[in-house]
């Protein structure tokens, strides 16, 4: 027993109005029956999530912002920050997501500012990394994972470390329908674990909640799970509907 609860996010992206967004929360509400023993985030788009905090109000459910800006505020027009999502009601913030590194510019060093500054309203990051196709057939796998854990957590101390979860993202795997087998996501998982031990302590490694995202499916969720070092899920395209991603919370031990 790993003594880490599993966590099972979903990342809606650039999905659902805000009706649409408050009619599968509260679906996923009254279907999700194991909360006891793992946590369940969901992370609208911004427009959605005052109303999705609401419906929340008295669910075991919890709320994410799926990118932020790392000053508390400013003249940067288009932007959100940390302590706007703190007074929403967020508990957690998706950094780094490989869409954002590829269509919007985002790098180790930006990655690194807003987990420290989401820190500082004592907000977790959900802190992605995960090599390309490319990367991956060149071996370079783990050297990306390295430099990307490098950069990110450039400056934090075992204290703050100890607030994270990592995502590793295959960006091979995202939105293709192409999973990484559970070997491959192991071996990247216990690299990372194995990092984090080094760069902090024992203590932070073993704490740390390494989720798994890439085309999790209800049909691949128990064998991923099954894995020592995956910790949880985040999902993209199977959290858009309610059965799917209510089957993937619900992952058989
Ligand atoms: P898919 O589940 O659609 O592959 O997306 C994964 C992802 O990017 C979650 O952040």
């Amino acid at each position: 027993m790993s003594g880490r609860t599993p966590l099972m996010a979903a990342n809606w992206k650039m999905h659902f109005t805000v009706d649409e967004a408050v009619a599968l929360v509260e679906e996923l509400n009254r279907g999700i029956t194991r909360f006891d023993d793992r946590e369940v985030v969901v992370a609208p788009p911004f427009t959605a999530l005052a109303e999705v905090a609401s419906a929340l109000a008295d669910s075991p459910i919890r709320l994410a912002g799926q990118n932020c800006h790392w000053e508390s505020q400013g003249a940067y027009t288009g932007e959100i920050s940390p302590p706007m999502l703190r007074h929403l009601g967020c508990d957690y913030v998706i950094v780094g997501h490989s869409e954002r590194r590829q269509y919007f510019g985002e790098t180790d060093e930006s990655v690194n500012r807003k987990i420290l500054a989401l820190l500082e309203v004592d907000l977790g990051s959900i802190f992605c990394i995960g090599e390309t196709l490319e990367e991956r057939q060149a071996g370079k796998t783990l050297d990306v994972l390295a430099k990307q854990l490098r950069g990110g957590l450039e400056g934090l101390d075992e204290e703050q470390a100890g607030k994270l979860v990592l995502a590793y993202e295959p960006v091979w795997a995202i939105g293709t329908g192409h999973t990484a087998s559970p070997e491959q996501a192991q071996e990247a998982h216990a690299f990372v674990r194995d990092n984090l031990a080094k760069r902090f302590n024992n203590a932070v490694a073993n704490h740390m909640r390494i989720l798994y995202g890439g085309s999790v499916k209800p049909d691949n969720v128990d064998e991923l799970m099954a894995q020592p070092d995956i910790d949880g899920a985040l999902v993209g395209g199977a959290s858009l509907k309610a059965a799917s991603f209510t089957r993937i919370v619900d992952f058989e031990e």
